[in-house]
Parts: structure tokens; sequence; C-alpha cells
């Protein structure tokens, strides 16, 4: 089947609690050489917090979209230590990952906060990663439909389906994490043509066709080219090989060629 291309290829990495500031401009100037730009593909980085302002006036000029990892969910006020997304929106983040599997476990996130988060971060016009996905022993249950379904609705509950087109929807089965097993590609897009059809019955055909669907745990550039061929599987969402500049460029790269020969 011919790969949909009426939506852009997403690249994304996520940093999570890793790099200074100062790592994190070094990164970009490093990073930015070795990739193409291409309108078609979007290169996302998420570094914490305090790199964000650095990284996003350093990569201004370039094809790299920098953007956070979690917020608060209130628009502001006496909750020590958080963050809001106008105050990431105004650091220079254009988007914000929103319940990784690490905020659910770790900080108990449920879809009920990711929902205010959500909304939160599409009122303050930073565009949502959201993620999703089973457990292994979710998985092993064979309780996946089920699980992507509740997780997709009850995040994204009063998102009508004008700004649900705005979204990004992250499959990343919990067991391929940080773990070194990625889904094969045949079980992530059996994962990702679900949810989109989970999005159509919820929202709308066009709503359908219009969000993309990254694909995330333990993505490595040897295995990037075969999961990005999947007709429903739009990007990469790279936690561990999105830290050296080399890694995360060669996972650019090969979207890039496929987007060359294909597109
Ligand atoms: P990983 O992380 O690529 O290191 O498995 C992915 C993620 O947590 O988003």
């Amino acid at each position: 089947m011919a790969k949909q291309r009426s939506r852009p290829s997403i690249i994304a990495g996520n940093w999570k609690m890793y790099k200074t500031a100062g790592e994190a401009v070094q990164f970009i100037d490093a990073l930015n050489p070795l990739i193409q730009s291409s309108d078609k593909v979007r290169v996302l980085l998420a570094p914490p917090f305090t790199a964000i302002y650095p990284a996003a006036e350093r990569a201004k000029g370039t094809s790299i979209v920098i953007g956070a990892q979690n917020m608060n969910d209130a628009s502001e006020g006496a909750f020590t230590g958080e963050v809001a997304a106008l105050m990431l929106k105004e650091a220079g983040a254009q988007f914000v990952i929103l319940g990784h599997s690490e905020r659910r476990r770790i900080f108990k996130e449920d879809n009920g906060m990711v929902n205010r988060k959500v909304l939160r971060a599409l009122e303050a016009g930073l565009q949502p990663i959201v993620c999703i996905g089973e457990t292994r022993e979710e998985h092993e249950a064979n309780k996946m439909e089920q699980v992507l379904k509740a997780q997709l609705v009850e995040s994204l509950a009063g998102v009508t389906a004008r700004p649900a087109a705005q979204l990004v929807i992250a499959y990343e089965p919990v067991w391929a994490i940080g773990t070194g097993l990625t889904a094969t590609p045949e079980q992530a897009q059996k994962a990702h043509a679900y949810i989109r059809k989970c999005i159509e019955e919820q929202w709308s055909a066009t709503a359908a066709q219009a969000v993309p669907i990254i694909y995330g745990g333990s993505v490595k550039p040897d295995h990037a080219k075969a999961l990005m061929e999947q007709p429903d599987i739009d990007g990469l969402l790279v936690g561990g090989a999105a830290l050296q500049p080399d890694s995360f460029a060669r996972i650019v790269n090969f979207e890039q060629s496929i987007v060359t020969s294909k597109g």
C-alpha cells in the first residue's frame, strides 16, 4: 500500500531528564549540518524545561522545532515547582508531549489529568503530542484495543473535531519503551490503524486523515525505515537514540530518503 503523504512525517526526540542547556545548544549545532531539511519532515526536539529557551533560540532559522516534555494543567497559580503552558510557549516551545507513560506510571497521571493538559495546551497554542499505549500485562491479555480506545477517548474528552486535527498521537507500547524491545512494523501498523479508526468514530474522517500518529518505543536507526514504511505510521518518537546527534540524524535522514523516493 502506498504511503499516505497528505500528513507530514514527524521525527521527534524526547530527551527525558538528559542534557543541560549548554549540552542542548551543542547538540543543535552538531545536528543541524547532519540533517537534510525538507518541508515534508518535521524534526522535533523536547529538551528539559531549563534548556527550552536556549535551544529554541539556537534552533531559529533551522528546520528543528523545540517543544516540552510536560506542563501543568492550570493556567497559573500556587503550584510550587510547576510550569504552565504560556511559560513554555513564551520560552519558544511549539509543542508539548503529554501523557508519556513515565508521567502516567511514575507521577500517577491519569487520563483525566492528561485531558486537562491537552485542553490547556490547545488553548495556549501549543501542539499536544498525546501518548497512549498498553502495558506488557495488557498486551499479553490481548487488551491493546480496549486500552488504546479508553486512553484516546478519555484523554481527548471535550476536544472538538477541528482542534482534534491539530493533535499528534504517539503510540508508545509501554513494554517497548527503553527496553530494547520494539514493536514489529506489523504490530505497530495494526495499532496505528486501530487508533485512526477510533479517531474517525469519535471525531470525523477528516480528523482521522489529518492527525499524524507516531510510534515510540526503542526506535533505533536500524529499524526506523521499516516502521516508517507502514501506511499509518507518520513518524517516530525517539528516546535513547535521540541523545546522540549522529544516531538521531540517521533516523531523520532515513525518513527524508523515503519521502524523496516515494513522495
Ligand atoms: P526509547 O524512549 O526510544 O528510549 O524507548 C521512547 C520514549 O519514551 O518516548
